[in-house]
């Protein structure tokens, strides 16, 4: 059977309609990130993505540093920091991941620990989903 106009119309407005809410709904995504590095050492934090730089921050302990931004609908975008306390080597993590964190967080808060970054797990209500710091790249 052949496709008719009377079929076309309809589905390009179905397409269209799909389109606009798919892109419509992503909700904008929050980073929240909390020195716990350290009651006496303040943390370093200076994050980027491909399109932006958010600027280096200092974070007293306990402070935190909150950034939003518009994920896309591929689960492609990507913030990364680099991160640093007195006598510390620079550190790297990314800090917002679609491919990892859009099913868990639109509200996302870290904790920055010596050890790497933990994100607060809305089931437990603590920070134990705890990740290593990123390995520097040769
Ligand atoms: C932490 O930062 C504040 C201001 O940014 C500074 O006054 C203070 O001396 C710093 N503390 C340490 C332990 O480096």
């Amino acid at each position: 059977m052949a496709a008719s106009p009377r079929h076309i119309v309809p589905q390009l407005l179905l397409f269209s309609v799909l389109f606009f809410t798919t892109t419509q709904a992503v909700k904008r995504a929050h980073v929240y990130i909390i020195n716990d590095v350290h009651p006496c050492l303040n943390l370093t934090v200076h994050c980027k993505s491909k399109h932006s730089d958010l600027g280096s921050q200092v974070l007293a302990p306990g402070n935190k540093f909150e950034f939003s931004f518009k994920p896309n609908i591929f689960g492609t975008t990507l913030f990364f920091c680099g991160m640093s306390w007195q006598y510390s080597t620079l550190h790297w993590f990314d800090i917002y991941s679609g491919h990892r964190d859009r099913k868990h967080c639109s509200l996302c808060f870290w904790k920055i620990r010596k050890d790497g970054p933990c994100r607060l797990d809305y089931e437990t209500g603590r920070f134990d989903i705890c990740y290593p710091w990123k390995e520097p790249k040769n």
